[in-house]
């Protein structure tokens, strides 16, 4: 089976924060769980180094966009290689192929008469020397009353046109923007109203979306698609192609989603695969981000498709709510920010992963806090799992001379495993990695209760058979639990897969138990509950 695993595209205009990784994380999960289920997976995304938000900062900086973008797009590699993301192929939109691939899908979609011109009036700031890209325009939303920017409120989350906002200023340098007239090209999303109906449809009886996308999809089509747009007056973007419009770029509306499909183009380019596997009616896809890109994948994306006559909507829609910090919305501009390649020089990148999977922010916001971070990852982590591992392995290799004890392993656990293997499957692939890691975590510490019943301390002097199967059946259990976390944790399911000298490779219960212990190290170190107090005050001070 084909799965397509589509990972939002951060800005490359300033680094990566929690919040970042408790949206994406969950596509890594499904990657690394159908690859092991022996499905073809192909997992994309890259750096979005189009739009304003990096020219400003190019500005400030007195520096180039393409600086800006290469030292985040470098960084973000950096970080999601630390956290273990596998992504296929991870590139960037100012990419030549990119862009070349965009262009083609912007002439097809005109071939296609899905695209027609018209004069607009648009917000254009004359301290700037520049036509304002929607989110640059701030204002009162004439929906709310609520403070908004650009082209949707984040109070009501209405679509709008920032000509229609209240009391409009320039987000850059903050004068009233005159406003000017320009062409541009419009997508005819309102032709796509009833195709649109009918998938959004599908989505729901098939369950096959997170809700909050269901609900605002619905609502977008009940108040009805608007035509859009698809163009700007820009510095920095994908030239639109046609004579007559030079110096205009196509807009991030359908430039970065097209991303996927033009990824996908360059993967199977350069690995010598045709990619239409991933882009037809059968594939399953997976779109993973946060609630604000929700209409990017259940709206536009797909209308887009549809243009181009394609077949491979999304199936999947896995958008994310927030991830609040201790209890208060992040803030990029206020420093109110756990930044990743700072986290990562302090604390294991499975410690990151548990806790924003545990606590993933699938249907209602989730906070961040440094006290239950430490606390998770000493008690939960440290204190269950890692525990059982080593207690388990430790004993082997102090009693047993590293040899595991080749005896059966009890026979109630073989069906419990099994069973294990089924419920976490299943939970993944509805899009549900907190439900699938915490069955797993419940088996852990029933393992851990098993141990403890067992004796094995005892047994060993007293009753050695006893003793041996005790043991047979946690090492068999460590096995599989190092199979069964290797979408969450793949760093100690590595680790565990060294000292036990095995390699699993596919998603099902292990049959042979491991014969040897060696090098038995601790998976993890306990994290000092000072640092508590020292992060928090870390946190505060660097507020701004
Ligand atoms: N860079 C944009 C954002 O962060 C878009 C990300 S997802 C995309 O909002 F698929 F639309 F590219
Ligand atoms: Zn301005």
């Amino acid at each position: 089976m084909a799965i397509l695993i589509g990972g939002a595209w951060p800005y490359a205009n300033g680094s990566l924060h929690l919040g970042h990784i408790a949206a994406l994380l969950p596509g890594d999960i499904l990657a690394r769980y159908y690859r092991l289920k022996g499905e073809d997976v192909l997992y994309v995304s890259g750096s979005d180094c189009n739009g304003t938000p990096i020219s400003i900062r190019a500005n400030q900086e007195q520096t180039t966009v393409t600086a800006i973008a290469d030292r985040y797009h470098q960084e973000f590699i950096e970080c999601f290689q630390k956290l273990g993301f596998t992504y296929d192929l991870y590139t960037r939109t100012d990419a030549e192929h990119h862009h070349k691939s965009v262009q083609a899908i912007f002439l097809k979609l005109l071939e296609n008469g899905h695209l027609y011109t018209k004069k607009i009036e648009q917000a254009y700031c004359t301290v700037d020397k520049q036509f304002l890209p929607d989110r640059f325009v701030e204002g009162i939303c004439p929906n709310c009353g609520a403070k908004a920017r650009g082209d949707q409120c984040d109070n009501c989350s209405a679509i709008l046109d920032p000509l229609d906002l209240l009391e409009k200023r320039c987000k850059i340098c903050g004068t009233e923007p005159e406003i000017r007239e320009t062409e541009h090209y419009y997508f005819a999303f309102s032709k796509f109203q009833q195709q649109l109906e009918r998938y959004t449809e599908h989505a729901e009886q098939t369950n096959a979306w997170r809700d909050n996308a269901l609900q605002l999809t619905k609502r977008y089509l009940a108040e009805g698609l608007p035509d859009r747009a698809v163009t700007r007056d820009l510095p920095n973007g994908i030239d639109v192609p046609v004579a007559g419009f030079e110096g205009k770029k196509i807009y991030v509306w359908i430039e970065a989603v097209a991303g996927y499909y033009t990824a996908s183009v360059e993967w199977g380019k350069v690995n010598g695969v045709d990619m239409m596997k991933w882009w037809n009616a059968q594939t399953t896809s997976y779109y993973v981000h946060g609630k604000d890109n929700i209409p990017f994948h259940s709206v536009i994306w797909p209308a887009i498709l549809r243009g181009l006559n394609s077949e491979a909507l999304p199936t999947h829609i896995v958008s994310n709510e927030y991830l609040t910090l201790e209890k208060r919305k992040l803030s990029t501009s206020q420093n109110w920010a756990v930044w990743v390649p700072d986290i990562l020089q302090r604390y294991h990148p499975d410690s990151l992963r548990y806790f924003l999977t545990i606590n993933a922010p699938e249907t209602r916001d989730a906070d961040f806090s440094w006290r239950e971070f430490i606390y998770s990852h000493n008690s939960e982590l440290l204190g269950a799992f890692a525990n059982f591992v080593n207690r388990t392995l430790k004993f082997i290799e102090k009693s047993f001379d590293g040899n595991v004890p080749q005896v059966d392993v009890e026979e109630g656990k073989k069906a419990q495993v099994a069973e294990l293997y089924k419920v976490v499957g299943q939970k993944i692939e509805a899009g549900s990695s907190k439900a699938a890691l915490d069955v797993i975590f419940e088996f852990v510490r029933a393992a851990n209760r098993y141990f403890d019943e067992e004796k094995p301390w005892i047994t060993v002097r007293e009753d050695l058979a006893a003793c041996e199967k005790t043991l047979a059946t946690c090492t068999w259990l460590i096995q599989n639990f190092a199979v069964l976390l290797k979408p969450f944790l793949p760093f100690a399911s590595e680790a565990i897969e060294g000292m036990l000298q095995v390699r699993a490779e596919s998603w099902k219960p292990q049959e042979a138990l491991a014969q040897k212990v060696v090098n038995v190290v601790p998976l993890y170190e306990r994290i000092d509950v000072k640092q508590i107090d020292e992060e928090l005050e870390k946190l505060a001070a660097n507020e701004k």
